[in-house]
């Protein structure tokens, strides 16, 4: 029988999951300390972290929450949530194994809905939107960050190689006008985006994903050949380093 997105998703990120805990890009970040002003004193009851790979935005929501529900289609990532939660001292974090597209929660069951780095994984933007409007309540607050591509055709296409390269799991960066029209479409209304630059270093960058030394060769040769504007909108670095920019969307349940 042939994977769906989510289970050949799944079967990428089991192994690699340790790695997503320690990782500086995903422990720290400006996108990380605005959700948490952002929920600080708001008592912001339930929280939906979809998409929750090694748990840092359930790490820095739960205190500021009753509970935070991690949600993630690979098994692995939740365990180390589970492990990490109790390592913190954090008892209200529980793990839900599910897909962003098809959440087994009912209409309203969430105050706050917060992605962070996933839905560029998953199979379906427009649906995994929807169900998070479904499952927020109206008037409700969500927060999703994700890394950006430019509207250039020629620099999308170059960003999006060079992703799917570095990981097959990659679906696809949207650009700031996907992202504001799939959030009108699913009912939100965008309050706020703020964008920053991702450094990302080349080698913890491929070892994160274990990366195939080919597919590594391939990146670096399509960075070397790419035209001048290519290099210099990526800040595109002699041992392959570049940055990425990362989009995070203020919106309401309408
Ligand atoms: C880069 S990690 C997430 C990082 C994490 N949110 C953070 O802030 O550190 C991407 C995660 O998305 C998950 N994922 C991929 N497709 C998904 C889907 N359709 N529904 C839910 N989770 C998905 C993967 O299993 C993986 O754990």
């Amino acid at each position: 029988m042939s994977k769906s997105q989510q289970e050949f998703a799944a079967a990428h990120y089991g192994p690699r999951a340790a790695d997503y805990v320690t990782s500086a890009v995903h422990a720290a970040g400006p996108d990380l300390d605005r959700m948490e002003a952002l929920l600080r004193g708001r008592g912001a009851g339930v929280v939906l972290d979809l998409g929750c790979g090694g748990g840092h935005v359930s790490y820095r929501a739960a205190p500021h929450a009753g509970r935070v529900v991690a949600v993630d289609v690979t098994a692995e990532m939740l365990a180390q949530v589970r492990a990490q939660a109790a390592a913190r001292g954090l008892k209200n974090i529980e793990t839900c194994k599910a897909a962003a597209e098809n959440l087994p929660f009912a209409e309203g069951s969430f105050d706050v809905v917060l992605s962070r780095f996933s839905a560029h994984h998953w199979q379906d933007l427009g649906a995994g939107l929807r169900e998070a409007r479904r499952v927020l309540k109206p008037g409700g607050m969500a927060l999703f960050t994700d890394t950006l591509t430019p509207a250039a055709a020629g620099l999308d296409s170059f960003l999006q190689a060079m992703e799917l390269l570095r990981d097959p799991s990659h679906m696809r960066n949207y650009s700031l006008a996907e992202w504001s029209a799939a959030l009108g479409a699913a009912g939100f209304g965008v309050r706020e985006a703020h964008m920053h630059q991702l450094p990302l270093e080349f080698a913890s960058w491929i070892a994160r994903t274990r990366t195939p030394e080919v597919m590594a060769a391939a990146i670096r040769a399509l960075q070397q050949g790419a035209p001048d504007a290519v290099k210099a909108r990526f800040a595109i670095g002699p041992d392959g380093g570049f940055e990425i920019e990362v989009g995070s969307f203020l919106a309401v349940a309408l």
